[in-house]
């Protein structure tokens, strides 16, 4: 079998402690890699000072090599705090408004994909294939293309891909999203990503296709969506336990028998926090038999705090939450309890047990596994109830949520009572068939069929999968 080597920005190199971020991207490249003999390359998570040497380090564990490289000061500004998190994670989320394009931070971007590519270019095979994540390496093969390696190189995008009309608004998007082609396979979250990427491709680049398989040049690429999943069943099973842990159990002691709600997000603009607070504030309002008995828990761990836009945000976010616990607290009552930490994965699994509604309602989210973590850590027999965003990737798998508009604050609130009072029958029939779509369509599975979509001939008999769809049913 061919040697895998996923790249990224993000590497979860294991530490030991487990306790981690909550970014998605790490998760699901994690347990994809899980069993198998590969390589992972990208950013250490390091900034080296002003003359101190950016290194290339490698830590072996478990079949996997480990491969980061360090960002010198002027990198992480232009590249990961500029375009990637300052131009393309706004407009790729349908933030116009919030894009702040420089030329400069373009050309910092480019010069990184170029430093991953030399990196890389002394630990590649002929024979490996490649794996290429996410909006920060959208050059990554053409870099490496330009130094010989015809290897087959795939890339999947996590986060949601806009209509042209929303990607012409890029500056220079006609000199980047064209080099996608350079891969044989573009992955994307739903079809309706993939859809708009093709239309991107038709109306801008000329290029046309019955099938999502476009000829450019003397090469093929194909688009294709890959709805990805979590580890359900080990999650599943992590649950049980982790709620009897001491932690968990002292949490739950805390809220005296009230009921609780869960939402975890990093803390980001596209998470819909201030409305999703509006929601629970409207929902305190029109449903009073509820006040005192609910405890609103919101986790949510600090995230690309050196950014403006996240800096502004944070403050209000904070500022909403206080105002809603003084309108509407008790001396022996806090309405939304609002943290600012990472917990374990495993501590998340015993809170999501532990909680009678998740609220997971971003305004725009690729996909979104703490819908589908929610959901598997439930107590088949007693359920809660998921109450999502139709704006998240995961909506199109989870049809048995209750599927809300994040911007319709006083509907949200209407679903957080309908959750709390869903009668146990329907709450599990509910769950029922979200559990079995995620156990259909796991993190094993989601890897695979990458991997062999991206293995096997251009223009092969069964492809493309489910396009349409989007979802293996
Ligand atoms: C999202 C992105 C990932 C990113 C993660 C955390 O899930 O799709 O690429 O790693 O957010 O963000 P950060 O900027 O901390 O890596």
């Amino acid at each position: 079998m061919a040697r895998l080597v996923v790249v990224s920005n993000r590497v979860a190199v294991p530490d030991g402690k487990g306790a981690g971020r909550a970014g998605g991207l790490e998760v699901a490249i994690h347990a994809a890699m899980h069993n198998r003999q590969g390589l992972w390359y990208g950013w250490s998570g390091k900034v080296a000072r002003h003359g101190e040497a950016i290194e290339t380090r490698t830590v072996e564990r478990d079949d996997i090599s480990y491969v980061v490289s360090d960002l010198s000061a002027v990198d992480h500004r232009e590249y990961y705090n500029g375009f990637a998190n300052r131009v393309l994670w706004p407009l790729l989320h349908y933030r116009l408004d919030l894009a702040e394009f420089s030329r400069r931070d373009l050309s910092g971007y480019m010069r990184v994909n170029e430093h991953f590519a030399n990196e890389l270019d002394k630990l590649l095979r002929p024979d490996d294939v490649i794996w290429v994540h996410d909006y920060h390496l959208m050059p990554l093969a053409k870099a490496l293309r330009d130094r010989g390696h015809m290897n087959r190189i795939g890339y999947f995008l996590h986060i949601p891909c806009p209509p042209p009309e929303i990607l012409t608004a890029l500056p220079n998007h006609e000199r980047l999203l064209p080099m996608l082609c350079q891969y044989d396979l573009v992955g994307f979250q739903t079809g309706d990503d993939a859809a708009n990427f093709g239309r991107y491709l038709t109306r801008e680049c000329g290029l046309h296709s019955s099938d999502y398989s476009y000829t450019v040049g003397d090469r093929i690429v194909r688009l294709d969506a890959f709805p990805v999943g979590i580890e359900t069943e080990s999650f599943a099973r992590t649950a049980p336990r982790a709620m009897r842990s001491s932690f968990v159990q002292n949490v739950l002691g805390s809220l005296a028998g009230r009921a609780m709600i869960i939402g975890v997000d990093r803390l980001d603009y596209t998470k819909g926090l201030n409305l999703r607070l509006d929601a629970y504030e409207h929902f305190l309002g029109a449903h009073a038999a509820w006040r005192s008995k609910v405890t609103y828990l919101q986790i949510t761990p600090t995230s690309r705090s050196e950014i403006p836009e996240y800096a502004e945000m944070a403050r209000m976010v904070s500022q909403e939450a206080g105002r809603i616990n003084g309108k509407y607290g008790e001396a022996d009552w806090t309405p939304i309890r609002y943290v600012n930490r990472a917990y374990s994965r495993t501590a998340l699994a015993g809170l999501y047990r532990g909680a009678r509604a998740g609220l997971v309602t971003p305004l725009r989210d690729g996909m979104n596994l703490v819908a589908k973590e929610y959901i598997a850590a439930q107590n088949a027999d007693d359920p809660g109830v998921l109450i999502l965003s139709r704006f998240a990737g995961a909506a199109r798998e989870c049809e048995e949520a209750l599927i809300v508009n994040p911007y319709d604050a006083e509907a949200v609130g209407n679903a957080i009572a309908r959750a709390l009072s869903m009668p146990l029958a329907e709450r599990q029939e509910r769950h029922k068939a979200l559990f079995e779509t995620l156990m259909k369509n796991d993190i094993r599975h989601w890897a695979e069929r990458f991997i062999e979509t991206l293995t096997r001939p251009p223009r092969g008999a069964a492809w493309p999968f489910a396009l349409a769809a989007g979802v293996p049913r």
